[in-house]
């Protein structure tokens, strides 16, 4: 039977759709058009702009625009907000479907209670259900006072749901607005935290509690800006210089990644030839074993179109970590910096590369590593501040990583940090080194040094004594070939061949599997 529309029905539904509309144009601007001047005033977007910014034109579905909190207390009961402060959805980004929350600071400072809370736990749910990245825009003065314990509580809900899904979907925080108190541990169990310069701010308290307690004096910039954490703290991974640049970074950044951990990253058709020479490379390596050189000079010309997309740039910067692809495939990228400290492995170089392996190795990233690295930086400092298990977590997570795993030594590869710098011996599946590489337990100097103390004391002529000794150890020790005698490095080859053969040993790993010991999960050294 066809159904008869009748003309009442029409009528009052379109009453009922009015009214329906009247309240969706409410929850756009629920603290008023003023509170949004005030927020564009301090130089932000709104919660929606920023969405908006965000997302694929029109794929923004919103989810519990009507929802409001349930609160009487301190006058909260005479002032309802639609949305209670956080705008909730899906959408995609390059086609690719994302949930998110962005925190309204219009609405109470962006503080978050119950019903906030709520919100954001259910596109959590969502997101971990069906396997899509989320992405959260944090911008809130933190746990709204008026709702005292029960806000905390919504905080730990979302901790909760973070671990759950750490390792699962790629989670990352967008932070644009003040970050405060336990708020900042969300952020900090993502994967990625982008802050915006000028506007970001992330602390555990704020300068007037640490002025009291501590006597110290520090602005919130100081305190806890973007370019804090990215140089000093390593709280943050990327800087955005404003809004346009952080949606920029993030949809970069997604690019790179699965949308979860049963599934690849996209594979991009590449125009770049896999097989292209790269000649630049064959004069990379100074003739003096003492000078550095940029090892970004090594990484982008080996990717395709030469992009990379380096992760925490600032922070630790005498190791490399980033994302670029080959053959159109992601890639994560280790790399020592030789331009900075000789490119040695330290506490926080250990702590940045290790949380990068795990990334990368959670989502089925192969990892493509340079190395150059002196060895672990000596001095009371590094041993007082626990070299020896921060220096064990990247071992340790190279070790773990069953992603496939591609070596390159471009020169030095020197005692322990030869191992740590995903050796053959901790499972790396290629392991190839220029004819410039220097494999050994440590470098000439030290080592004649060490073993021919005696010889040297006895020398009338020290200085051309030690040069011989030094020159014979060198030709003995300083080069490849021990190794790959071995079977350490699987070939020696010719810097131009890098792209070649990374691109070739990728297409070889491309089905790896690793079955790993069944256990509830490792004790890596934290
Ligand atoms: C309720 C809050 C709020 C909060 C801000 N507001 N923070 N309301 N709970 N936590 C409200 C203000 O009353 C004001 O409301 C509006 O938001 C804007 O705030 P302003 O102070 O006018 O803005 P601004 O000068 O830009 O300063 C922003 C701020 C500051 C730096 C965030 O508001 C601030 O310091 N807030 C308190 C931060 C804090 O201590 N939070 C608790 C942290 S502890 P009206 O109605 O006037 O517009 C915590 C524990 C979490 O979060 C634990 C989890 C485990």
């Amino acid at each position: 039977m066809p159904i008869r529309s009748s003309p009442e029905s029409v009528r009052s539904n379109q009453a009922k759709y009015a009214e329906l509309q009247r309240k969706r144009e409410l929850s756009q601007a629920p603290a008023g058009a003023e509170a949004i001047t005030a927020q564009h005033r301090r130089g932000k977007r709104t919660a929606r702009e920023r969405v908006e910014a965000l997302v694929d034109e029109k794929s923004f579905i919103e989810l519990d625009r009507f929802a409001v909190h349930r609160t009487t207390a301190f006058g909260l009961g005479e002032r309802e907000f639609l949305g209670d402060g956080v705008v909730t959805g899906r959408a995609t980004i390059d086609g690719r479907q994302v949930f998110l929350f962005s925190q309204d600071f219009t609405v109470l400072g962006g503080s978050l209670g119950e019903v906030f809370a709520e919100k954001i736990c259910k596109v959590m749910d969502l997101a971990l259900r069906t396997g899509s990245p989320i992405v959260g825009i944090n911008d809130s003065g933190g746990a709204r006072i008026q709702e005292g314990v029960v806000s905390l509580g919504g905080y730990a809900e979302i901790f909760w749901r973070n671990v759950q899904a750490s390792g699962v979907i790629p989670q990352i925080s967008l932070v644009a607005g003040p970050c405060a108190g336990g708020a900042v541990y969300s952020p900090a169990i993502t994967d990625f935290i982008i802050m915006t310069e000028g506007i970001g701010q992330m602390f555990i308290t704020g300068p007037e509690i640490i002025k009291t307690v501590t006597g110290e004096e520090v602005t919130f910039e100081e305190l806890g800006g973007a370019t804090t954490h990215a140089t000093k703290s390593g709280v943050a991974h990327l800087v955005a210089s404003d809004e346009d640049d952080m949606s920029e970074l993030a949809k970069t950044l997604l690019s790179y990644l699965p949308q979860n951990n049963m599934d690849d990253p996209p594979r991009f058709a590449c125009n770049d030839d896999p097989e292209r020479l790269v000649n630049e490379l064959d004069g990379v390596i100074p003739e003096s074993p003492n000078k550095p050189y940029d090892m970004h000079a090594v990484i982008g010309p080996v990717l395709d179109d030469g992009d990379f997309f380096e992760i925490q740039p600032l922070y630790a910067p005498n190791i490399i970590t980033g994302f670029g692809r080959v053959n159109g495939q992601s890639v994560g990228i280790v790399a020592n910096q030789p331009n900075v400290l000789a490119g040695v492995l330290d506490i926080k170089s250990s702590i940045k590369a290790a949380r990068f392996v795990r990334f990368c190795d959670a989502f089925n990233i192969p990892l493509v590593t340079f190395v150059d690295v002196p060895g672990f930086l000596p001095g009371t400092a590094q041993e007082y501040g626990g070299i020896i298990t921060h220096g064990a977590k990247l071992l340790y997570a190279f070790a773990e990583a069953t992603v496939p795993k591609v070596t390159v030594i471009t020169r030095k590869a020197y005692g322990g940090a030869y191992d740590v710098m995903a050796s053959k011996h901790i499972r790396a599946d290629v392991n190839v080194a220029w004819p410039t590489a220097e494999i050994a337990v440590m470098g000439a100097e030290s080592a004649v040094k060490t073993i021919f103390k005696r010889e040297l004391a006895a020398a009338k002529d020290k200085d051309a004594k030690m040069q011989e000794l030094v020159e014979d150890y060198r030709e003995r020790f300083d080069n490849p070939f021990i190794a790959a005698e071995r079977g350490y490095v699987d070939d020696v080859v010719e810097a131009h061949m890098t792209r070649r053969v990374i691109a070739k040993s990728l297409e070889m790993l491309a089905n790896k599997r690793v079955e790993r010991p069944k256990r509830k999960h490792g004790n890596i050294p934290l």
